[in-house]
């Protein structure tokens, strides 16, 4: 191809100057003879993005906005968050090419996190799936619907490890695993992405927020973040890492401290780590306010220094503060900063819109029409109601409750009518499109003998439950719990099986909504206790966004199933697997504990020194007086309709043959390639009664190492698919690189010695062969 991009003339009368054909040979060059004829102002301002609203007043707020901006400010801020709308987008973008000096695009950001029409399963519920197929493919759909609609990048996948269910934002993530929250997130990558950013149906991905926000002291938001280089990239940083291999264009820095340095002003952990040793070459952007928020931290006097602090870590952009806008170029006069580090930056910025293919068309194939068309497809909806399926984790099935078999069914709780079915990340949803439970069931049960009977039974909240930013989202409380407990129980006399639909809200999940207490509201609890008291079968399905302290909801439930967030076709996936149209399949992303007081738990901790007792009165051992150390429900695990064996693990050798002088700054198993290998083999039947899907999860443990290492860590899983009485063989290919870890050298590099490999349903199996890498 001759010339691939050619630089019109006259570049200011032209409106998209540049001409992008199919190859990018010479963009660098091109891009940069843009940025030497930019102005110094012209360039900062690429690294501004100002909140929608100084375009639009409707534009979704997610953080704390001054939509005071000057004219000039919005004519020359590169970017902006917030906006959607083909038609509304389309004009912005019209008169903002035509009034921009070099007529450069704006950037339209807008957080997508598990939908944008369609909503899919909140992040948690996809964790659940163990399956990045499906998030693969409904980070296609959500990406297809944003593009349509005016947007050019999506501030997801969250790649941040968790594990302390008093933090909000678990439901934001995938989970409590550093490998399963590698292989969904950078799933959602690919389908965010797909083959090419510059094709209309897609989006580029923006992975947050770097680095270690999961890991916030006592779970409580914002907060400080204390972790040890080698727990940081032994299990924080892996996830991230995929989402670059995977290509993600844009990185976002967390609102914490790490070891007492904000992350907007790391030097360390933004260019030597994320840039240098991960290799990511995109545009790093602050969290909303964040490089401002130096300032409270007391890292920076003001947002002079603030903006010192964060262009020198290496910060691009700068969304919603006045820092980069303001001071950028004082510190440039002042000789406190090279105009370098600003150039560098411009460029990034410059190059993504050029990927994007907005030099071309600025609208990315924004169009109403075309919005019209493709939202809500039924495809899409198919997508969505399938991921649900797969999302939902049944953790009690007494006496096989579970399908339902009976012909009088109750439906009770706040969530029979529940609309908002997402969580608070799904915030361009429409929550009347979503599918309530007592919809799907009925139209699940038309024209069938079964009669059914739905109850709100109590409002959703306490009548004292603060939701914070969300308190537009309380109950009504005027609402008479008295008249709701009679229908209720009224319901409950008619049936004999009774589904007790209970959960948080929407809005206790998601930013800013830290909890210590994790159990359910206690007018539901009430609830629950009267309803039980009727001595009918009680189904419980349970709404959350974080693990809950499930009190004695399992005991007293014949049958209980975690649902998560669904979003749209959630009443639907509920009621297929409900009617036993479809096994469960789900398992747990993260542990659940008996109480809040085990917080933060995770499965894959150290040993210690003095390991679980085998009894209760051993002294001295690491145990809680009054509480077990595991999980209620550990990760991993979650039940079908079916019972499923394993057998021995099998390994096709014993030994491995080390590869000689490996090691790396960051965790890249492609450096293994062609190395040895060992096949581990298990058995799996179904010696139940009904076909259903089981996934096994290969955990491996290393023995003894230069640090101490985790009692297990996940390190593949596969899904099968089972009739009756059938078996399977599953193997997994153990390599070198998936024995390698973050040794007493500072580099990620394996150690000879034993291993031991777990085959099993869940986190806690001790199904296990052991080998020697020698
Ligand atoms: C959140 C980010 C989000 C950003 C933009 C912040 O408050 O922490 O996750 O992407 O707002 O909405």
């Amino acid at each position: 191809m001759s010339q691939a991009i050619s630089l019109r003339n006259d570049i200011t009368t032209q409106h998209f100057y540049l001409v992008r054909q199919e190859d990018f040979t010479l963009k660098k060059e091109d891009l940069q003879k843009l940025l030497n004829d930019m102005s110094l102002e012209e360039k900062i301002m690429q690294l501004v993005q100002l909140p929608g609203q100084a375009f639009e007043d409707d534009a979704a707020i997610t953080g704390i906005a001054d939509t005071e901006v000057s004219a000039k400010v919005k004519q020359l801020a590169g970017s902006t968050l917030g906006l959607h709308g083909a038609d509304k987008i389309r004009k912005i973008q019209e008169e903002y090419v035509k009034n921009h000096p070099h007529h450069i695009p704006l950037l339209f950001m807008l957080d997508v996190i598990h939908g944008h029409d369609t909503v899919f399963p909140c992040p948690l519920g996809q964790g659940a799936t163990f399956n990045p197929e499906t998030s693969k493919k409904g980070a296609a759909i959500q990406a297809k619907e944003a593009a349509a609609d005016g947007i050019h990048v999506t501030f997801s996948p969250m790649a941040d490890l968790v594990r302390d269910a008093r933090w909000g934002r678990v439901v934001e993530s995938t989970g409590e695993d550093p490998y399963l929250n590698g292989e969904m997130t950078a799933a959602m990558v690919e389908g965010y992405q797909g083959d090419s950013i510059a094709d209309h149906d897609h989006v580029a991905a923006c992975v947050k927020h770097f680095a270690a926000y999961g890991g916030s002291e006592a779970g409580r938001d914002y907060n400080n973040v204390e972790l040890s280089e080698y727990a940081l990239k032994d299990q924080y940083l892996r996830a991230y890492k995929k989402t670059i291999d995977a290509g993600v264009k844009m990185a976002m820095t967390s609102f914490n401290t790490l070891n007492g340095i904000p992350s907007s002003g790391n030097k360390w952990l933004m260019r030597d780590v994320l840039r240098k040793e991960m290799g990511f070459d995109g545009i790093l952007i602050s969290d909303w306010g964040a490089i401002g928020e130096m300032v409270p931290w007391g890292l920076a006097a003001d947002l002079k220094e603030a903006a010192h602090l964060a262009i020198e870590a290496g910060v691009d952009i700068d969304m919603c503060t006045e820092s980069y806008g303001f001071n950028l170029a004082t510190l440039i006069e002042e000789g406190k900063i090279k105009e370098k580090l600003v150039d560098e930056a411009v460029l990034r910025v410059l190059n993504l819109k050029n990927e994007l293919g907005l030099f071309e068309d600025p609208y990315h194939g924004a169009s109403a029409e075309k919005y019209e068309k493709i939202t809500f497809s039924a495809e899409s909806r198919e997508v969505a109601r399938a991921a649900v399926r797969e999302s939902l984790v049944l953790l009690e099935n007494k006496g096989n409750a579970l399908p339902l078999n009976s012909k009088k069914i109750a439906l009770i709780g706040p969530y029979v009518d529940e609309k908002n079915l997402q969580s608070s990340w799904a915030i361009t949803c429409n929550a009347d499109t979503n599918v309530t439970l007592r919809q799907a069931f009925t139209e699940a049960f038309e024209g069938t003998d079964t009669e059914l009977r739905f109850a709100n039974g109590c409002t959703l909240l306490d009548e004292d439950a603060d939701l914070g930013f969300f308190h537009s989202h309380l109950d009504n409380f005027e609402a008479d719990n008295e008249k709701l407990l009679a229908e209720a129980l009224e319901a409950a006399d008619f049936a004999d099986t009774i589904i007790m639909c209970l959960g948080e809200s929407a809005f206790q999940t998601g930013e800013s909504t830290s909890k210590v207490q994790i159990k359910l509201p206690e007018i539901q609890l009430e609830l629950f206790k009267k309803i039980k008291a009727t001595g009918k079968k009680i189904i419980t399905l349970i709404f959350n966004g974080r693990p809950l302290d499930l009190g004695n909801l399992p005991e007293e439930s014949d049958a209980l199933m975690i649902c998560f967030r669904p979003g749209t076709e959630g009443g639907h996936g509920i009621a297929d697997v409900l009617t036993g149209k479809f096994s469960p399949q789900g398992k747990l992303p993260m542990s659940f504990p008996y109480c809040v007081g085990q917080e933060p738990l995770y499965y894959n901790s150290f040993n210690t020194g003095r390991p679980k007792p085998t009894d209760r009165y051993s002294a001295f051992t690491t145990r809680y007086l009054d509480c077990p150390n595991e999980a209620r429900y550990p990760f991993g695990y979650g039940l079908t309709y079916s019972d499923f064996e394993i057998s021995e693990v099998a390994l096709d050798k014993a030994e491995m043959k080390k590869a000689e002088g490996i090691s790396s700054a960051s965790a890249t198993p492609s450096l293994y390639a062609g190395g040895d290998k060992i096949v581990a083999t298990a058995t799996v039947t179904n010696k139940g009664n009904a076909e259903a899907t089981q996934t096994v999860q290969l955990y491996i443990r290393d023995l003894v190492g230069s640090r101490v290492r985790p009692i297990k860590e996940l390190k593949g899983f596969k899904k099968v698919t089972l009739a009756p009485g059938e078996s399977a063989e599953v193997s997994f290919e153990i390599t070198e690189d998936m024995l390698a870890f973050f040794t007493l050298n500072n580099v990620f590099e394996t150690e000879t010695g034993k291993f031991k490999v777990f085959m099993g349903f869940d986190s806690a199996t001790e199904n296990a062969a052991e080998f020697e890498l020698k």
